[in-house]
């Protein structure tokens, strides 16, 4: 079943989300529905935070870690997900978020992280992301935080997204 994105302003975007701490036929008819959603939609990745349910899982197109464009896409769900950083040279990437509307902008993150977490089976998922899809990896992680990435931005520029949602020029 498809579910509806939530938008900033939303709350609950800035909730932390709940350790999954065992895996019923709810997180697995949650996991189906992210991954529907987000097919649907294109992207990288997804949180459940995003749908509106605070449990750490993402989904994650494990393709892109390969660095091969034209890799099929290979969406895994991961569960409790955590990044190490392994190198935090910082490095900018120009990201935006299905949860953020017609927005995009820099964001300085560590270079080089590794994620860690276990797919529904309980199986160990490793995943290391250089670059853009370390800025991705870290993205996806910090919704199940609360945090989006223009909470990582300059205040100026921040306030001026905040001026442009505020007079309805986005719906
Ligand atoms: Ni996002």
């Amino acid at each position: 079943m498809l579910r509806q994105i939530i938008q900033y302003p939303d709350p609950r975007l800035a909730q932390k989300s709940a350790p999954i701490e065992q895996v019923g036929e709810d997180i697995r008819i949650l996991a189906t529905d992210m991954l529907d959603t987000l097919k649907s939609i294109g992207g990288l990745g997804l949180a459940a935070s995003q749908i509106g349910v605070h449990k750490r899982l993402v989904i994650i197109d494990i393709a892109q870690s390969k660095e091969d464009p034209d890799a099929p896409q290979n969406f895994l769900p991961i569960l409790n997900p955590r990044i190490t950083v392994l190198d935090k040279t910082p490095h900018r990437e120009n990201e935006g978020c299905l949860s953020v509307s017609e927005f995009r902008a820099e964001v300085s993150r560590p270079r080089l992280v590794a994620l860690d977490g276990t797919d529904l089976d309980g199986n160990p998922v490793r995943l290391e992301g250089e670059g853009y899809y370390g800025a991705c990896l870290q993205h996806e992680i910090d919704h199940l935080d609360g945090v989006l990435f223009i909470d990582r931005i300059s205040y100026l520029k921040r306030s001026l997204y905040d001026k442009k949602l505020g007079k309805g020029k986005i719906k």
